[in-house]
């Protein structure tokens, strides 16, 4: 027998709650299923996250249906249409860029399924904000990221810095967010300064081929590189040594993500620093699950708390590094 839902999402101030009856407890028919579109696999950080809500499903003996989008909305628009023909029990999206939701997120909504966002969220209009299209995000503050990032920069160069950006997927929520935050973080040090950005879409190989575009035009004049993501900064780290250039030393490089590739880079002396982001989303996500079905509340931001690490940390932390 499947599940019944008993009442409506409800908001109020900011708090969305899914409340579940759960007649014939036990029986197979009664298994949790969730339907899981994913961004794709671009990056370390992307396969750990995967491998968390994977791994999590199967804990708890949840069945997961996992969609991998490869980089397309389009592609998750039509997995999660598939996932309310399916019936799931609940729907989890990492979205891929932040617009566009609002139609299918309605037809979620119209069938009673309530919708978690992981690790990027979403924009919505004023009505789409108003219809509370989702239940909850389960995320880090990009913004702080991009600030945390900035700070550490400017500390570390007294204020002074010719930077290159690497930014994220055009129209996701970390390239964004993570623009924003270093921007505004730079923005009190007048000797910071961006001279080049471009998106490399959170690609090792297109961080490279960026990078190397960007030491064509700017050559020595860079002194420090920014990447949305630790993939895109290792592909820069590429394009340095292969011009001549020491990372780190010559030019100060420093991403997001904290994957354990940034902190085998930081132990060579190669990338500078790195903001976690984590990805190990899986045990969050399903006790979410778990309390929306005892039909409890939960806050409509879940945040999850990041810290920077530079190379006099990287020996240290390498060792305890689960991602
Ligand atoms: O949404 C999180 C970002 O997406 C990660 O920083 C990046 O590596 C990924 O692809």
């Amino acid at each position: 027998m499947r599940w019944m839902k008993l009442a409506a999402m409800m908001a109020v101030g900011g708090i969305s709650a899914v409340a579940w009856a759960q007649p014939g407890k036990g029986g197979a028919a009664d298994k949790l299923t969730v339907g899981f579109s994913q961004v794709g696999a671009e990056s370390e950080w992307r396969t750990a996250e995967t491998q968390s809500i994977r791994g999590e499903a199967e804990k708890r003996g949840a069945e997961l249906k996992f969609a991998d989008a490869q980089g397309k909305q389009v592609n998750q628009i039509k997995s999660v249409k598939s996932f309310i023909t399916q019936r799931v029990n609940f729907i989890v999206i990492a979205p891929v860029v932040e617009t566009g939701w609002e139609p299918v997120l309605r037809e979620a909504k119209a069938a009673k399924i309530p919708v978690i966002l992981v690790d990027r969220g979403i924009k919505l209009s004023e009505a789409g904000e108003k219809e509370d299209l989702y239940t909850t995000l389960i995320a880090s503050d990009f913004v702080e990221e991009g600030r945390m990032a900035a700070e550490w920069l400017a500390k570390t160069t007294g204020g002074e810095a010719r930077i290159v950006e690497l930014q994220g997927t055009t129209g996701s929520a970390p390239a964004i967010d993570r623009q924003k935050g270093f921007a505004e973080g730079i923005a009190g040090h007048p000797g910071m300064k961006i001279i080049k950005t471009q998106s490399a879409d959170f690609t090792r190989a297109k961080g490279k081929e960026v990078m190397q575009s960007f030491i064509k035009s700017e050559g020595k004049n860079i002194t420090a590189v920014y990447a949305h993501n630790d993939d895109m900064a290792l592909g820069a780290i590429q394009a340095l040594e292969e011009a001549g250039i020491k990372p780190s030393i010559d030019v100060r490089v420093i991403s997001i993500d904290a994957v354990k590739g940034a902190f085998e880079s930081m132990v060579a002396g190669k990338l500078s620093a790195t903001v976690e982001c984590n990805p190990l989303l899986g045990p969050i996500v399903f006790d979410t699950i778990e309390r929306l079905r005892a039909g409890q509340t939960v806050p409509r931001f879940i945040k999850q708390t990041d810290r920077l690490f530079d190379q006099k940390d990287a020996a240290e932390a390498i060792k305890t590094r689960e991602y």
